[in-house]
């Protein structure tokens, strides 16, 4: 089947160029390939009105579920990254201001005390995960793991897992990656001579930063509304205690751009904190999501603009063709699953990029509309914004060959798709 685009065109009022992106509880921790609030609260005002339920199948830290809840719309996320989950759910936890502000004041009472006892280091035993000592100097590890012992104390839930976004920034600001890359990357030898990280004040800041993000939240959020978030595999059937068939108004969310190997390595990206809080599949994350296991066999999936892209691809680079064609076809069996979860004349809204692989470029957004069309979908409209303030790589490497790059992602595709 080959769908009509209605329409596609780009838009500068999609762009927010100037728009503070840090707002709420979207201050809370850096993730890369965020979606940015504005889009996600113009695509909900304009498609979702009189929608009850919202979701997110690949909901990284909850950007669509935060701009649900503050419009009293209840949200539900998927992802099977554990890191993106717990920044999720604390940014879409409300908590009474004056319960938090009870713990971070006996926080503060004990870092007091803390930091002028001289004798601090002696007792500690700190974690034993692969490499920590390569990502870490013993001193900075001392430091968060008593960081780390006193938040597992904290009984009330939702503060502790307030208290562990903070603490995941911390353990990536005063590690050893360079912080401006996602993947891991360790500072030079120069810059190592003269690292000391001063990692109680790094997650006092945060937590004073994250605290007014929550306020803001908390007076812009007058509802009852709240957001669910699972750890579940798109790919895979959702099972109706998550969502029931026909059950969802709008879906606002930014797939994958590709396999995390060779594109955004939101694994790798989240590797040390996942680490540290002894999330389970740390290191294999990055396999496990999609298009992470590579496909020998390469099947026609009798989508035109999509079965040429792959024979061209296949043509330059047999080898890098696989890796294309296994997100493909996981992304497709995503679609089929979410497809079935959205209510007949409900809304998806898929903000996607036009990655290059080889010098071809990959046109995910038609792909997106196609495969939407296969699963009872008509198109409304596509929605091209330029990227002026994602977190994300503008260059990526095309051939997969170190050195070699090519520009990439300036620009966004926001396909709209209606279930009839
Ligand atoms: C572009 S990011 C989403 C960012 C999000 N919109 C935000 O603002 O934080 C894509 C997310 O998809 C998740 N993901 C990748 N494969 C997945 C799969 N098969 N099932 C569920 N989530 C998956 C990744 O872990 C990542 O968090």
């Amino acid at each position: 089947m080959i769908t009509a685009l209605q329409k596609k065109y780009s838009d500068s009022s999609w762009n927010f160029k100037e728009a503070n992106t840090k707002t709420l509880t979207h201050c809370y921790h850096s993730y890369p390939a965020m979606m940015i609030p504005q889009v996600a609260a113009r695509l909900i005002e304009k498609f979702g009105k009189n929608a009850k339920l919202l979701f997110d199948p690949y909901c990284g830290t909850g950007t669509s579920l935060v701009e649900a809840n503050v419009r009293n719309i209840n949200g539900i996320g998927t992802d099977l990254n554990p890191l993106a989950r717990l920044i999720a759910k604390a940014k879409t936890t409300p908590i009474d201001i004056s319960v938090l502000d009870k713990y971070l004041n006996d926080f503060d009472d004990w870092i007091f005390t803390l930091k002028f006892n001289a004798n601090i280091n002696n007792s500690i035993i700190t974690p034993d995960f692969y490499n920590i000592d390569y990502w870490f100097t013993k001193e900075v590890q001392i430091k968060l793991t008593i960081l780390k012992q006193r938040i597992e104390k904290i009984e009330d839930e939702s503060v502790k897992n307030f208290f562990f976004v903070a603490f995941s920034e911390t353990i990536r600001e005063s590690s050893l990656t360079r912080n401006s890359e996602f993947k891991l990357y360790r500072i030079s030898e120069q810059r190592l001579k003269n690292f000391n990280p001063d990692v109680f004040n790094i997650f006092e800041k945060k937590l004073l930063r994250n605290r007014n993000g929550l306020i803001e939240f908390l007076n812009a959020k007058k509802n009852n509304s709240f957001s669910k978030i699972y750890s579940f595999n798109t790919v895979e059937e959702i099972p109706s205690e998550i969502l029931p068939e026909n059950s969802v108004d709008i879906v606002v969310t930014s797939p994958p751009y590709g396999d995390s190997r060779t594109t955004v390595a939101y694994g790798q990206f989240s590797r040390l904190t996942n680490q540290w809080l002894g999330f389970s599949n740390a290191s294999n994350l990055d396999k496990e999501l999609m298009g992470g296991k590579r496909t020998l066999k390469i099947n026609k999936f009798e989508i035109p603009i999509l079965d040429e892209t792959i024979k061209k691809i296949n043509e330059k680079d047999p080898l890098r063709v696989r890796d294309v064609y296994s997100f493909y076809k996981d992304y497709f069996n995503s679609i089929k699953n979410i497809s079935k979860v959205i209510k007949n004349k409900g809304f998806a809204c898929f903000v996607v990029g036009n990655r290059k692989v080889r010098g071809i470029t990959l046109p995910t957004d038609e792909i997106t509309a196609e495969i939407f069309a296969l699963n009872g979908f008509r198109h409304i409209e596509t929605i091209i914004r330029k990227i002026p303030n994602k977190k994300m790589p503008s260059k990526n490497s095309p051939t997969n060959v170190k050195g070699e790059k090519d520009s990439t992602m300036n620009y966004e595709y926001i396909v709209v798709m209606q279930k009839l």
